[in-house]
């Protein structure tokens, strides 16, 4: 079996002054290549912290992770950027949305990165797909929360990523707008396979997937 993603014996530790707080320990799980998992579990409970360590943004404290066949834990950061531009996409919780650049050129960027053949047209559809064919030279600051969020997601999906990671996608949208970017996010893994990983407060989302992960104090389940 060929994981997407696999985490062993993960434990995660902030340095505060003198002592070191664990914010996740002891964390098992595995998600296949072209699955679609779901992490639920209470706020502050360390959810975007697991979703950072297994996409390689963030070093675990202990243990081991494996990402799209290579162990994240044992190489350096330029080589776990380099995989994380070709072949993983990350949706935050907080968007991190590039200030000074348009919407387009930060989506542009992204396929850049991902060495998209004609990344402007590739960036251009990607923002209509998600209805912001008419906001393509706002800055971020110039568009609302679902808007800029909706901009995140279309950079997430550009580079056609292998294993799309998102925080909340839909946290901040209206029902409608939120159901048409799940519809597409679940269109990704039918049509690409892309493994969809997502951190959800919203059970429907959560149902939809195949698998679904529990965090809580007592550490990661598989519910
Ligand atoms: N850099 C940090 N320094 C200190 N504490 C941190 C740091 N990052 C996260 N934490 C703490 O770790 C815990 C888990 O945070 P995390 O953001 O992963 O929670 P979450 O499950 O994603 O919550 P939410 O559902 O509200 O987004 C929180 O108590 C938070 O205060
Ligand atoms: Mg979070």
């Amino acid at each position: 079996m060929t994981y997407a993603v696999q985490a062993n014996n993960v434990s995660k530790y902030i340095n505060s002054g003198e002592q070191s707080l664990p914010i996740l320990q002891n964390i098992n799980l595995q998600i296949s290549q072209g699955a679609t998992a779901a992490i639920v579990g209470p706020s502050g409970v360390g959810k975007t912290t697991l979703l950072s360590l297994l996409a390689g943004l963030d070093t675990a404290s202990e243990g081991q992770i494996m990402l799209a066949g290579t162990d994240i834990s044992a190489c350096d950061e330029e080589t776990r950027t380099t995989l994380r531009a070709g072949r993983i996409g990350f949706v935050f919780q907080s968007f991190q949305l590039l200030p000074s650049y348009s919407a387009l050129e930060n989506v542009v960027l992204a396929a850049e990165l991902a060495n998209i053949p004609s990344p402007r047209d590739a960036a251009i559809r990607a923002l209509e797909s998600v209805g912001l064919g008419h906001r393509l030279k706002h800055v971020p600051s110039r568009l609302s929360g679902g808007e800029q969020q909706r901009v995140a997601l279309a950079r997430a999906f550009v580079g056609k990523p292998e294993i799309l990671f998102a925080d909340e996608p839909t946290g901040n949208l209206d029902a409608k707008t939120g159901a048409g970017i799940i519809e597409q996010l679940f269109a990704l893994n039918a049509d690409a396979g892309t493994t969809l990983i997502l951190v959800t407060h919203d059970p429907a989302l959560a149902s939809q997937c195949q698998q679904v992960w529990q965090l809580s104090d007592q550490g990661l389940t598989l519910s």
